[in-house]
């Protein structure tokens, strides 16, 4: 699919129709993901994915907000994303500059992107979600502490019917040209 076509066809999805998506799949938005840039090429990212049916329901029931859960009520895997905190922006422990641990939060967001971006490729569509409960995750997935967790990305297959991507502002409105 042409590069274009991919950032016209993406958005966050709310409405999925329960079709299962493959461990294939995701592992290849996963390998899409690994290709972006990132802080020395410090690799921080890490992905938990549930994908089995019984605990794809279990986690949703346990670890989102009513309104996340309702517009993931259809989707059929999450992707927990995380990333391994101090090491990205970190010179031996101390950080590079005042930004510290965003720049691993940073990387991740790039990953992240790329891995939605390759979903859309293949059909597939996300949702990602900052509102959940982190200390639920992290009992659900066994996320060791040195790790910071942040989205959620719900994965399947669009609904026939669902709302039309929000505008944007225009350029003018978040761009200098100097
Ligand atoms: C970091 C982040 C957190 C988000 N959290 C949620 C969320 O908890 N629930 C939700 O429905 N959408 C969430 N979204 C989706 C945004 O609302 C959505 O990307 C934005 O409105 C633009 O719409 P679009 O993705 O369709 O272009 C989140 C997006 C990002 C990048």
């Amino acid at each position: 699919m042409d590069f274009q076509k991919v950032i016209e066809i993406r958005q966050s999805i709310r409405k999925f129709n329960g079709e299962q998506v493959s461990e294939d799949i995701i592992r290849q938005m996963i390998s899409a993901a690994q290709a972006a840039p990132l802080w020395k090429n410090s690799q921080t990212s890490r992905y938990y994915c549930v994908l089995s049916p019984d605990q794809v329901e279990k986690f949703r029931d346990t670890v989102l907000p009513s309104f996340n859960q309702n517009s993931t009520k259809d989707a059929t895997a999450y992707i927990i994303t995380t990333f391994k905190k101090d090491i990205s922006g970190f010179t031996n422990g101390t950080a590079d500059n005042e930004v510290g641990n965003g720049w691993g939060a940073y990387d991740l967001g790039l990953h992240d992107m790329l891995l939605c971006a390759k979903a859309t490729e293949l059909g597939v569509d996300t949702l990602i979600m900052g509102l959940r409960d982190s200390k639920v995750v992290a009992d659900f997935c066994n996320v060791p502490e040195d790790e910071q967790i942040m989205s959620i990305i719900a994965v399947g297959y669009r609904a026939d019917s669902i709302s039309p991507k929000p505008a944007r502002k225009a350029i003018e409105d978040i761009s200098k040209f100097i």
